[in-house]
């Protein structure tokens, strides 16, 4: 039986979608503002006690600075989605750690979270110490309806091993939900993703038997899967729908080793900004990092641009000079 726990995260988008900045939501281009706006963060692997993954990182810390990127980005965006690995052992400290550290950001920039549980996770606990569910081994799904935007969360952990699957009862409610189109479509957020990996190691961990799920998928209103597992982004099609992978916040995989060399790395970690437009969705990767930036755009520039005409525009920005 599959179980829809998070109703009542539901309506919680702000009127000014994903733009708390009014700079933000400027038409310079052809494509109207994005309709809205989602943060896509995946595998934050916690341990209790905060010991370190693998002797070798400090997870909380590179969470709690991939948390304070995503509040440098000033938008109130329509939701936060962590794609699994919530915990790196299912413990249930960790969970709550993780809850602690989550929580007070998404109030503060007034987004729901959406969960998602990844191999590296255990259900009862998640269900217990991140959720305040009942702790069993129920998958862990549910649907957010994003003011129009339909975001269903779906559970490919399977209990005991570290690969993925669908379940027939899941699929099933799948495709219940799926039967009615949602305004402005639906995007699928998992943890294991339906692509291949030339990471030859993620190719025992993959979701099994992905066929079902493309039958499932085939002619609904999905637009987006979003995934994580594979610490490193990437991106693909699945059935045709634009698949878009995030890297981690703990650790990330150091891709400029041989494939059968890859190894995990304290380096490179990232999140996606999604934006969803009118007729399409972008997935924009944010390093989190510090690094020496220019100051040349800004506010200021953006309303003096915006106080001119397309065509002084292209003039005063487009131009090359002494052509
Ligand atoms: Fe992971
Ligand atoms: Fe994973």
């Amino acid at each position: 039986m599959v179980v829809t726990p998070s109703p009542d995260a539901v309506g919680a988008s702000p009127a000014a979608s994903g733009h708390a900045h009014p700079a933000a939501s400027v038409q310079f281009g052809q494509y109207r503002p994005a309709r809205r706006t989602i943060l896509h963060l995946s595998d934050t692997h916690l341990l209790a006690a905060n010991r370190p993954l693998g002797g070798r990182y400090d997870t909380a810390a590179n969470l709690e600075r991939t948390l304070e990127a995503v509040e440098r980005l000033a938008i109130r965006p329509d939701a936060l989605v962590f794609t699994g690995d919530l915990t790196d052992l299912g413990e249930p400290d960790a969970y709550t750690a993780l809850k602690a550290a989550v929580e007070p950001v998404a109030e503060r920039l007034g987004a729901p979270v959406v969960w998602v549980a990844g191999n590296h996770d255990e259900r009862p606990a998640l269900r217990r110490d991140l959720l305040g569910l009942s702790a069993t081994e129920e998958p862990l799904t549910g649907v957010w309806d994003l003011d129009g935007l339909r975001l269903v969360a779906l559970d490919t952990s399977v209990p005991g091993w570290h690969h993925g699957d669908l379940d027939a009862a899941q699929l099933d409610w799948l495709r219940g939900i799926l039967s009615t189109p949602a305004p402005l479509g639906t995007i699928l957020a998992l943890h294991h993703p339906p692509l291949p990996s030339h990471v030859p190691f993620f190719d025992i961990l993959e979701l099994r038997d992905q066929r079902r799920l493309a039958d499932v998928i085939a002619g609904a209103d999905v637009r987006a899967i979003l995934a994580g597992h594979l610490h490193y982004s990437t991106s693909g099609t699945f059935a045709g729908i634009p698949v878009s992978v995030a890297a981690a916040t703990c650790y990330t995989m150091n891709l400029t080793r041989p494939a059968v060399e890859v190894n995990g790395m304290d380096a490179g970690q990232s999140f996606h900004l999604v934006h969803v437009y009118d007729d399409t969705i972008t997935h924009a990767v944010v390093p989190v990092l510090d690094a020496p930036t220019g100051d040349y755009f800004s506010a200021e520039w953006v309303e003096r641009m915006s106080r001119l005409t397309p065509e002084e525009r292209l003039e005063a920005f487009s131009r090359k000079p002494g052509r």
